[in-house]
């Protein structure tokens, strides 16, 4: 019984990722997928991101998240997002960002987007057991009562993500997923096309947002 609601609850979760994902279909083919020269990426990486986010893109550094593996479409768009575009002010605040961005060209966030989808991600353990099995209710089935959707659902069961909208979460940092889930619920972070995670993340409580963490930072 109590399986058969969860599975429903995932399907009607399932349809609303599919609705959500053709409205912003529009958008991503206006972009169009990301072509990008990996090898042009190198010197930018060696030479500045590697300080944060490490040769490979699997950072070391809870606070900096990592990119290894990540879709370039994403990538891409959050780096085109931490940066003023046509006189209109940054979609993702980020100070440290920003200025990494600054001097970028579009080629160089395509190129870089590439690159970091080419490396391999390292996986990840969870630390706490408890908490990741909390947090893996939440991930497979919500938080039912609270309406809030499964991560599943648009992130992929195993969290590698759906290209080219719905990002890969797997083996990220518990400490940069809390945060970005604390940005969107407070409304810091409002770069989410149609405020998809702002949505997700306004009914979450810091106990549900930690355990949920957890459980990415080890799932693979
Ligand atoms: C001084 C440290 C630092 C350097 C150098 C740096 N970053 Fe970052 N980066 C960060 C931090 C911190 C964040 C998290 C920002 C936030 O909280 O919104 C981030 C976020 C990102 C994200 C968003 C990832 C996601 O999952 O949404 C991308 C993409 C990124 N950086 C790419 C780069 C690239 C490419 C370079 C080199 C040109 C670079 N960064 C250099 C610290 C750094
Ligand atoms: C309806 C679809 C949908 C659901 C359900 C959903 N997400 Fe997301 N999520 C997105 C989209 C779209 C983005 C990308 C936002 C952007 O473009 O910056 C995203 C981004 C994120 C990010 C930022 C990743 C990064 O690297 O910065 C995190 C963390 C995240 N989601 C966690 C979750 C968790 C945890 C849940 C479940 C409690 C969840 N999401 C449920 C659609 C969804």
């Amino acid at each position: 019984m109590e399986h058969r609601h969860l599975n429903r609850h995932l399907k009607f979760w399932r349809l609303w990722a599919v609705m959500a994902a053709a409205l912003v279909a529009q958008n991503v083919l206006a972009q169009g997928v990301i072509k990008g020269d990996p090898a042009k990426a190198r010197q930018l990486v060696d030479q500045v991101c590697v300080a944060c986010h490490a040769v490979d893109g699997n950072s070391t550094i809870p606070a900096n998240p990592s990119l290894a593996g990540q879709h370039p479409e994403y990538t891409y768009k959050q780096l085109m997002n931490f940066k003023p575009q046509a006189g209109k002010p940054a979609e993702r605040n980020n100070g440290v960002m920003a200025g990494m961005v600054a001097t970028l060209s579009t080629e160089d966030m395509k190129n870089l987007a590439v690159y970091y989808a080419g490396q391999k991600p390292k996986p990840r353990a969870a630390r706490d057991a408890a908490l990741a099995k909390q947090g893996e209710a939440i991930y497979r089935g919500g938080v039912i009562g609270k309406n809030v959707p499964a991560c599943a659902a648009c992130h992929a069961p195993n969290g590698a993500g759906m290209p080219a909208q719905f990002p890969r979460l797997a083996g990220q940092h518990a400490e940069y997923t809390t945060a970005q889930l604390k940005a969107f619920r407070s409304g810091q972070r409002a770069n989410d096309t149609a405020q998809m995670m702002r949505g997700v993340a306004a009914k979450m409580n810091d106990q549900e947002i930690a355990a949920v963490s957890e459980y990415i930072a080890g799932l693979r």
